[in-house]
């Protein structure tokens, strides 16, 4: 069986190239994401290096003026896709939205560098795009070292019961009737309701309305929230980020500023009620009290010692698939419903790291092989149900054979982080 595997994975990513970058799944997301791009680069590299740097630095090619890399980038319209580039009206180079997303590029870039140095003058032409890029989160999205979103589209986690109650806060004024793409390609239980999709909306229209100006959005956007999917990937992609400039000899105080104050501003995550990390509603100073798959990100960004370890043995007992993307005992738990309950492969993969490196190295082999089996037994869907591992949402998805290719794949999995 883990043979085909491997061959199916690299025809998805053979498959959802569109030359230069790759769609996370044809029809659902006609486009280029920015995190799903970065973890196809992955997948690229273990078989095609070359095409695995194109595919970040076509990513790039989109960067703002203000540093700001978009989370899609709209390359050729699909007048299908909402909400498309006549409704997020970018300001970029290339056609865009208005936010970001997840910066695991620095990350990556590390990784590929130190696993095949002939790529070293390439990855030096993305430093300083990289470096313009974290200090657009530091200059913008910093809250005392917590990373903010005025998004959730931005997290990556689009519908995670986090935003429940900063939604429940917002009136989405002025959105009016409009046809959602995704509910034609997807069954309606295993994406985000109506009520959300408007909310969504009407934070795009604030956006686009402002011309993305940042400054204005925060003082103005009802939407403020520090995120740890954010701000653990940041932090641990600033001290990757570190590691390059030591390698080129270039300079690192600013980067150590941006990782000291990371480290204090994953403390503000830090909720004592349920003894976890969470979100922080910067409006209301309120935390969600939800537990994640983002909490768990805690390792891979090198903070919170053991903090999170007792809950982490609970989720992954109490699910034949894990990590979920929601507690499942949490009244929210929707088991098939996007980020209110499934797993999703790349996640998994980014927390199995963190644990390995924290040494955790029992844990992150079982849940490597976890997802291994997921993988192997259900294939390359978006997302899956923690239940008995039923695939979900989009099928023969990018990012799914990217990770399996360097990661959950006991033949091709080879994934290390020191550079
Ligand atoms: C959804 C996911 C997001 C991903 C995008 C494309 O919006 O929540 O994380 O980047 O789809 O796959």
């Amino acid at each position: 069986m883990t043979p085909d595997r491997d061959r199916e994975a690299r025809a998805i990513l053979a498959r959802n190239d569109r030359g230069g970058y790759t769609v996370p799944t044809a029809g659902l997301y006609p486009y280029q994401w920015n995190w799903d791009s970065v973890f196809a680069a992955l997948g690229f590299a273990e078989h095609d290096t070359d095409r695995a740097w194109t595919e970040i630095e076509t990513l790039f090619r989109g960067q703002w003026d203000n540093g700001m890399v978009p989370h899609i980038l709209f390359h050729q319209i699909d007048p299908e896709y909402f909400p498309g580039p006549n409704v997020w009206k970018g300001t970029g180079p290339i056609p865009s939205s208005g936010i970001s997303q997840p910066p695991i590029a620095a990350t990556v870039v590390r990784w590929l560098v130190g696993r095949h140095p002939g790529g070293e003058p390439r990855a030096r032409q993305l430093f300083g795009p990289l470096m313009d890029w974290h200090r657009w989160f530091m200059t913008w999205r910093n809250e005392g070292g917590a990373i903010v979103v005025t998004h959730p589209w931005e997290t990556g986690r689009d519908n995670c019961p986090d935003w429940d109650r900063p939604f429940a806060a917002i009136e989405p004024d002025g959105i009016t009737s409009y046809h959602r793409r995704d509910t034609s390609e997807v069954q309606t239980d295993e994406r985000p309701n109506s009520w959300e999709y408007d909310r969504y909306l009407y934070l795009v229209k604030l956006g686009a309305e402002s011309g993305w100006d940042e400054a204005h959005l925060k003082d103005t956007t009802p939407f403020r929230v520090a995120d740890p999917t954010m701000t653990f990937t940041l932090l641990r992609a600033t001290r990757d980020l570190r590691a390059l400039a030591e390698r080129w000899g270039q300079p690192v105080a600013e980067l150590d500023g941006w990782i000291a104050e990371m480290e204090a501003g994953a403390d503000r995550l830090w909720n004592d009620e349920i003894g976890a990390y969470d979100t922080l509603d910067i409006r209301s100073d309120a935390h969600s009290g939800v537990i994640s798959n983002a909490s768990f990100l805690a390792w891979y960004a090198g903070v919170g010692g053991d903090r999170m370890l007792a809950h982490f043995d609970r989720i992954a007992e109490a699910t034949r698939y894990y990590v979920p993307s929601t507690d499942p005992a949490h009244p929210a738990y929707e088991p098939r419903r996007y980020w209110r309950g499934p797993v999703w492969a790349m996640l998994n993969m980014l927390i199995a790291t963190g644990l390995g490196e924290a040494g955790h190295a029992d844990r992150a082999r079982a849940l490597t092989e976890n997802t291994r089996d997921l993988i192997a037994r259900k294939g390359f869907a978006e997302y899956f149900d923690p239940r008995d591992g039923a695939p979900l949402g989009g099928q023969t998805f990018t990012w799914t054979a990217a990770v399996w290719l360097a990661w959950a794949s006991p033949t091709t999995g080879r994934l290390t982080w020191a550079a």
